[in-house]
């Protein structure tokens, strides 16, 4: 009796909370960015990526940085994951994380690319890193408000379990879909020279932006404690597909810029 109370007890808060360890826009949207990247990158960038990760693919690397995330040789990478911003503010006049942030973080890994003197290992890392940082760009609550650590706070039902803002947008939208990032890259819209130019235009901090006019709005779609259902993924499942675009698009470009 007091175990199954105790049971009760715990199953109920748990619905509540969302608690959750995962905070990640999840394998399948991180792979699914790098395959459409791969699709997109010039002939030599190509050559010169398969000989620097030995074979692997970048859709495979793509997840890399998460499964680092929780290693404490590896906490110095921690906050290249995010960036947070007020939802009216301005990254260059907001206060920055002393420990780096999402665009310090592609910033370095362009760096550290790019420079001859760099060793094989520390390309290898950094080339990692940025296919996946290149996603989490691209998904809304990765450019979140800092109270509420993107979202992650915010509690929300999914179909009646217990969740959080962040979390629906990491992996839930996604995977309710049930497609392989084979099958999302594969559907992914079919876009002009001229379209794929004007999704590449500009430089990270651009792109940012222009992930964060999405942000308001996720902040502005659901109330707390709402039970998320079908009509949310219904709505907001072909937003994300454009962000797996956008995110393979711009990730080619930096890598096509690169590896020239
Ligand atoms: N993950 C962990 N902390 C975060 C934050 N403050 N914003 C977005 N994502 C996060
Ligand atoms: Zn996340
Ligand atoms: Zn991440």
């Amino acid at each position: 009796m007091t175990k199954r109370f105790l049971l009760l007890v715990f199953s109920f808060l748990m619905s509540f909370t969302g608690f959750s360890n995962d905070d990640i826009w999840g394998p399948t949207g991180h792979r699914a960015t790098g395959k459409i990247a791969e699709n997109h990158l010039t002939n030599r960038a190509k050559r010169k990526i398969d000989k620097l990760l030995e074979g692997e693919s970048l859709a495979f690397v793509s997840t890399y940085a998460d499964e680092i995330k929780s290693d404490r040789n590896y906490r110095e990478f921690y906050s290249w994951h995010y960036v947070n911003m007020p939802l009216d503010g301005k990254y260059e006049t907001s206060e920055k994380n002393p420990k780096g942030d999402l665009i310090t973080g592609i910033n370095r890994c362009v760096k550290v690319l790019k420079d001859k003197n760099s060793t094989v290992k520390d390309k290898r890392f950094h080339l990692k890193m940025l296919v996946h940082l290149m996603g989490d760009l691209h998904q809304p609550m990765h450019i979140g408000q800092k109270e509420d650590k993107g979202g992650n706070t915010i509690q929300v039902q999914w179909h009646g379990r217990g969740s959080n803002l962040h979390r629906v947008w990491d992996e839930s939208i996604l995977s309710k879909w049930n497609m392989s990032y084979v099958e999302l890259a594969d559907n992914a819209k079919r876009l002009s020279k001229q379209q794929v130019k004007v999704i590449q235009k500009g430089n990270v901090v651009d792109w940012m932006y222009d992930t964060h006019k999405l942000t308001k709005e996720v902040y502005a779609s659901a109330k707390v404690g709402e039970n998320l259902r079908y009509r949310y993924s219904y709505v907001y499942f072909p937003i994300v597909r454009e962000q797996l675009q956008k995110g393979g698009l711009r990730l080619a470009k930096l890598l096509n810029d690169i590896f020239c």
